[in-house]
């Protein structure tokens, strides 16, 4: 049995819900100019608008204007917390701007408010793929140093505003995608770019930000609990060869734990050596890097692979990776392999490598549901996958002390792919009737496993 402090909850990110992308003073962010795709089409970063091309991100689901009545369904199905991130160019519209934006801000109050009154502790993601575009063309994006300095003004006045209504806040998403999509970094590559220098580089003064957004939030509210995130997956060995189990070591150290190995312990780590990328560290970097040790571990797990020395296998998609097919396995529609083991895998790694709490603030089952004549939607397949990675969650947290601070389950509601930019990638206990193109009535319509996701938070996990 967990205890009652446990958070149930779902997730979902601003800039893939909210929409209303041009009102209320915010600016463009750089996935306003992220075009649509599909599996076998990657969306393109454009920057500017292009006539012929659907950019789903403005619309999002339109929360925005409809957060009243979609918080209404999660106060439904019983959630405890509630994670979102706040959108940074409707507080600083071009990132540079002298003042923030007040309307930006009212609206943040509104949700937040919203959330607390109907018993959901708001769970805040500083930065969620939403820069404002305006730094990418002015500054370069993350590449540049300056933002540090700009994020961290950011960071410390949604820190003021919210004081007292938000206390757990991550500083990043999903930190690793600098090095996998440095686009979402704002780090538009040209042909001469050495991208792996500026990646690196991009990040490294991600991770200065970070860390200062972390000192500036315990000084400003010590009851603050500020998390890493970071997107987590493991890649088993595809054979016993010793050389196939240290691509599989290598993969985990370097795919997900050298970023929480940075941000939870405040240094880099040795074998950072061994990437070869000569960083420019100016004098205090490391020092802010010591002070601004994040407190709890949030990930995300949605699927694991398997890698080989050689790389021969069948390729397969993963979240922002490939890596090769497992014949022990199934997987979604888009490829996404399925292993509630894997996540047993990580926790493990994770809890036993810095002592400190986990939050699964993402964890899913991307699919296409269809909506029967009669109006359901039977989502046993989703049904199944959470059941199962929740058994996975609390059985290592049962049996092996393993402190975890809450799950949310991702895109509690349908919101736009960040992948591919689909509506039809759902994720949601609640169905959103908006197509691939944009065209839908936008009516919510509960799914089975709304029902299901209900009981299981009145059962505190009993019911699965
Ligand atoms: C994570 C992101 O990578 O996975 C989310 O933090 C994203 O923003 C989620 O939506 C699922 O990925 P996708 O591509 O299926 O939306």
């Amino acid at each position: 049995m967990i205890n009652d402090k446990f958070l149930w909850g779902g997730a979902i990110a601003a800039n893939q819900a909210e929409g209303a992308y041009n009102v209320d003073g915010k600016g463009l962010s750089i996935m306003d100019t992220v075009t649509s795709g599909n599996k076998d089409t990657p969306r393109r970063f454009t920057l500017e608008f292009e006539k012929n091309s659907y950019y789903p991100n403005h619309l999002g689901i339109d929360f925005y204007n409809n957060y009243e009545t979609d918080t209404d369904l999660f106060r439904e199905m019983g959630f405890q917390c509630f994670r979102t991130s706040i959108a940074w160019s409707r507080i600083f519209p071009n990132g540079d701007d002298e003042e923030p934006n007040e309307q930006g801000l009212v609206y943040y109050d509104n949700l937040f408010k919203t959330l607390k009154e109907k018993g959901m502790e708001p769970i805040v993601t500083i930065s969620h793929f939403e820069m404002p575009l305006a730094l990418v063309k002015k500054y370069g994006g993350w590449r540049n140093r300056k933002l540090i300095d700009l994020y961290a003004r950011f960071a410390e006045v949604v820190f003021r505003r919210y004081k007292g209504i938000v206390k757990y806040w991550m500083t990043f998403n999903e930190i690793n995608s600098t090095i996998m999509v440095p686009a979402i970094a704002g780090i538009i590559v040209g042909n001469d770019d050495d991208v792996k220098k500026i990646s690196y580089q991009a990040l490294h003064h991600q991770f200065v930000a970070s860390a200062k957004a972390v000192i500036i939030g315990h000084d400003i509210d010590p009851e603050n609990k500020i998390g890493c995130m970071v997107m987590t997956t493991v890649g088993y060995p595809k054979t016993s060869h010793p050389l196939d189990v240290l691509a599989s070591q290598e993969y985990l150290r370097d795919g997900t734990l050298f970023y929480c190995d940075v941000q939870m312990r405040g240094e880099y780590p040795n074998y950072f050596k061994s990437y070869g990328v000569d960083l420019e560290v100016l004098e205090g970097d490391l020092e802010l890097l010591k002070r601004g040790v994040t407190d709890y571990v949030g990930f995300s797990y949605y699927a694991s692979q398997v890698v080989s020395y050689n790389g021969e296998g069948d390729q397969i998609q993963g979240n922002m990776t490939t890596g090769l097919k497992n014949p022990y396995l199934d997987a979604s529609p888009w490829g996404w392999q399925i292993d509630p083991d894997g996540l047993i895998y990580l926790m493990r790694e994770l809890y036993e490598r810095y002592n400190k709490p986990l939050f699964i603030v993402e964890n899913g089952f991307g699919h296409n549901d269809v909506v029967e004549k009669d109006g359901s939607i039977v989502d046993d397949y989703r049904i199944d996958y959470l059941s199962k990675h929740i058994k996975a969650m609390l059985s290592v947290m049962n049996t092996e002390n393993i402190e975890v601070i809450g799950y949310t389950a991702w895109g509690p509601i349908d919101i736009v792919s960040a992948g591919t930019g689909e509506m039809d990638k759902r994720y949601g206990f609640i169905y959103v009737d908006l197509n691939n193109e944009g065209k839908g009535t936008l009516k919510r319509i509960r799914k089975k496993s709304f029902q299901w996701y209900k009981e299981v938070i009145a059962s505190n996990g009993e019911c699965l």
